[in-house]
């Protein structure tokens, strides 16, 4: 059976953290052996909010790439390229934008919100009211049949279904497949103080954070505010670092740790010590594959030329297949 082509992206913003891991990388290690998966740095995207620092961003490119690579992403699977490699999202996120209705966009959760949330970063601009559509355009170009999305974000990718249903009709023509999510499970991992983890928060433990950063980080953590003294008896379903014990630990060492917190057996201080010994072992192959990645200069540069290479030649066909619906006319090659 053909498998289903997915794509997915991600902003390069910053360095990545366990929450980029646990919401969509380990996902797309798993989804890149039954899809034919398309995993896009969404740099344009990027852009809409950052692009008072733009210069910043190729750098962050490379880091990101490097850092999926070393939690597993495969380039001899899955085809791993950058947004601005291949303009001809440009094009069809122009033609998008001509079928979709503005109220459509002003219609969006989460754009309200994000207005305010980055108001400093100037984004009353035209791009970022369009980032749906883009979004749109990203997955489209590749004819899209799957999208990996949390429960959150089934809004933007109804919006998606939307404009490529729109476009289809408009142009008469079945051009795209109606992308379908594809939902997927990720674990409540919040920060270190409780709050969605986000790098603007400081509230995150980077992929390539050192030992010592990762213990003192975990050792700043919120716990049971009920929990005064070592000998007060804690409540572990209200505390976030045992919550993380039920992503780090074994479903074993979390029961006895239940045990021990709710009977003060265990203190907070060798409870978080536990959780961050774990942590560090956890994040340690990721460490070293981006280690080795790092002393040969040139290979994330390498894959990235190749993904893009690929990816342009399918934009190329959507594309053409894409201005004889809107033209009527048959495409020149
Ligand atoms: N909007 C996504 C994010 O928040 C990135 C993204 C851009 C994306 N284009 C996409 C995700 C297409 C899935 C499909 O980082
Ligand atoms: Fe939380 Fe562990 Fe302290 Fe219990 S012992 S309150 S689970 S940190």
């Amino acid at each position: 059976m053909k498998k289903k082509r997915l794509l997915s992206g991600m902003r390069p913003t910053g360095p990545l953290h366990i929450g980029h891991y646990f919401g969509a990388l380990q996902n797309w290690v798993a989804l890149q052996e039954e899809c034919d998966a398309f995993f896009m740095v969404a740099d344009w995207h990027a852009l809409t909010s950052e692009y008072q620092e733009a210069g910043r961003i190729p750098a962050w490119i490379r880091d990101n790439v490097a850092d999926w690579i070393a939690c597993g992403v495969d380039p001899s699977r899955a085809t791993i390229f950058v947004q601005s490699a291949v303009p001809q999202h440009a094009e069809l996120h122009f033609l998008f934008s001509c079928v979709t209705p503005l109220g459509w966009l002003e219609r969006v959760p989460t754009y309200k919100d994000q207005m305010k949330e980055l108001a400093s970063k100037g984004v009353d601009n035209y791009a970022f009211l369009g980032y749906p559509v883009l979004q749109a355009a990203d997955i489209a170009l590749y004819k899209g049949e799957a999208v990996p999305v949390g429960q959150d974000q089934l809004p933007h990718l109804e919006l998606t279904r939307e404009i490529v249903r729109r476009f289809n009709h408009v142009f008469k023509r079945e051009v795209f497949p109606e992308p379908q999510p594809k939902l997927t499970r990720v674990p409540l991992l919040l920060g270190l103080d409780g709050r969605k983890m986000s790098k603007s928060y400081g509230n995150a433990i980077g992929l390539q954070d050192s030992e010592a950063d990762i213990r003192k980080k975990v050792h700043s953590m919120f716990t049971d505010p009920a929990r005064q003294r070592r000998t007060d008896p804690g409540h572990p379903e209200v505390c976030n670092v045992y919550s993380w014990h039920g992503i780090f630990s074994t479903p074993e060492r979390r029961a006895q740790i239940y045990t021990e917190c709710t009977t003060a057996a265990i203190g907070c201080i060798d409870c978080k010590k536990d959780v961050a010994g774990r942590v560090v072992d956890f994040l340690r192959p990721f460490q070293e594959r981006r280690r080795e990645l790092d002393a040969r200069p040139g290979q994330v540069e390498e894959i990235l030329a190749a993904g893009g290479a690929k990816a342009r030649a399918i934009a190329d066909q959507t594309l053409a297949e894409v201005r004889e619906a809107v033209f009527r006319v048959k495409a020149k090659a």
